[in-house]
């Protein structure tokens, strides 16, 4: 039999070395690659000491079914972004900047659900109590029956919660502060953080008891510490927003009980997180519907329509080079939206530098934005503003073609409750209704857009 070979693996990332090193190549974490015995892996290596296994049952795939119980809030823009609530048993993963509002977010949460009976234990690793009692008095939340803990040991910290009253809900604030007895690196260390996470994910399973568990994001805008702590947790969930305003948004990457195209937002005020039931309404709120080069594109994040402004400048370039800066929507993608709007339009874009912003600081991911961008682009160049009224929206292909985005009904719906006259769309959009008092300005390819936007 051949000599078991050892591998050397990344606790962060999981790359696998033929030997040791100080920096993993793939994920670029220090001190991470840890000597393993590969042989003692699944499917292989020697039959030395093995337990011999006991049968399980096989199921079938049709059987009794059961909803995943779930903790709702009653903060409907956190129980959208859940997808109906916190499931019992599971870990949730909320990442996000530091000073973004998460400890604000959790200390809204840990009241509304203790308000609402349940038992919850909040965990601070980073504050004093004294420090989370006087956030708490700030968020109106003092007089709730949470329960709070200083602590940064996962040991001690699942002695206390085995002591305590059954939580339904812990929240441990953050992960980058939990070390354990059972680990050897330093408190922080992406082992101490992974084994710390671990020891959580357990303690949710083996109690039912919802855990969140907070992770700061780096610059690099990953949670920091091992990214193998996203794929362990059940949901992972990014709390969002830009500098200088004041609304945040909750955004699902993942869920394994729920979608993860949703949102929740919110906005962030002296008393804490408001929730903001109509996010159209707020990106428009500063719209100046005079200006050439402003679209307002009718999107949707996950069942909800969201109106945004997209606002674009082109400008003759002084440089060899035109510059294209994008925020809040894909580079490529704008890049593509201009080789189309040159080759299929005759429209010139090669001496001209390019700025793209989506109003507000919100992000877009939608392929459905094309069609606003191109308005935006091709208003800016004529110098003629588009329509006040008129909302955009439609996926450009390569071909110049428009092509149709789903939920077109409830983006049209979405405009004309704003106010909002008419659209421009994607000729064939399966869902339109039959009656409505919006014009719909059906269209086949992107040359019909800029007739329309040049006339
Ligand atoms: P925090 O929840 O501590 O952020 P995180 O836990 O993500 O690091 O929020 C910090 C910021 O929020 C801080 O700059 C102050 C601001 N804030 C308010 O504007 N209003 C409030 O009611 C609270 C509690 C915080
Ligand atoms: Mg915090």
């Amino acid at each position: 039999m051949a000599k078991a070979k050892p591998s050397f693996i990344c606790q962060s990332c999981g790359a696998v070395y033929t030997r040791w090193q100080g920096k993993c190549e793939s994920c670029g974490e220090w001190n991470t690659v840890v000597e393993e015995n590969a042989s003692g892996g699944i499917g292989g290596g020697p039959q030395r000491g093995r337990r011999k296994g006991t049968p399980s049952a096989l199921l079938p795939l049709s059987g009794e079914l059961e909803e995943a119980p779930r903790i709702v809030s009653g903060i409907d823009e956190l129980d959208r972004a859940t997808g109906g609530g916190i499931v019992r048993g599971s870990a949730l993963l909320i990442g996000g900047d530091p000073g973004i509002g998460k400890s604000t977010l959790l200390m809204q949460t840990a009241a509304a659900l203790s308000r609402r009976g349940h038992s919850v234990v909040y965990v601070s690793g980073e504050e004093a109590v004294a420090q989370v009692r006087l956030r708490a008095q700030r968020l109106n939340a003092a007089d709730t029956d949470v329960q709070l803990m200083a602590e940064t040991n996962v040991e001690d910290i699942l002695a206390t919660l085995a002591e305590a009253r059954r939580p339904d809900l812990v929240i441990i604030d953050s992960i980058q502060t939990l070390w354990s007895d059972l680990a050897e690196s330093a408190p922080g260390t992406v082992t101490q953080v992974r084994v710390g996470v671990q020891a959580m994910i357990r303690f949710a399973k083996a109690s039912g008891a919802a855990v969140i568990l907070v992770g700061h994001v780096t610059k690099e805008g990953q949670i920091a510490g091992p990214r193998v702590v996203e794929h362990m947790v059940d949901a992972v969930l990014y709390f969002e927003g830009e500098g200088g305003h004041h609304y945040r948004i909750l955004r699902t990457v993942k869920n394994r009980f729920g979608p993860t195209d949703e949102i929740g937002v919110f906005e962030m005020g002296d008393l804490g997180l408001r929730e903001v039931q109509n996010p159209s309404e707020l990106f428009l709120g500063e719209r100046n519907e005079k200006a050439a080069g402003a679209a307002v594109f009718a999107g949707m994040e996950g069942t909800r329509p969201v109106l945004v402004e997209i606002q674009a400048l082109v400008a003759p370039s002084a440089l060899g080079t035109p510059r294209r800066a994008v925020l809040g929507w894909d580079q490529p993608r704008l890049a593509m939206v201009l080789a189309v709007l040159e080759a299929h339009c005759g429209v010139r874009l090669g001496q001209h530098d390019v700025y793209l912003n989506v109003a507000g600081g919100f992000r877009i991911s939608e392929p459905a934005a094309d069609l606003a961008v191109a308005a935006a682009l091709v208003s800016s160049l004529s110098g003629a503003p588009l329509p006040a009224d008129c909302v955009y929206f439609g996926e450009i292909s390569l071909s110049g073609s428009v092509r149709p985005v789903g939920q077109a009904a409830q983006r049209l719906k979405e405009a004309e409750k704003l106010g909002f006259r008419q659209a421009v769309l994607p000729s064939g959009s399966p869902d339109l209704p039959r009656t409505r008092d919006m014009v719909a300005n059906e269209i086949e390819a992107l040359p019909d857009l800029v007739a329309r936007v040049a006339a």
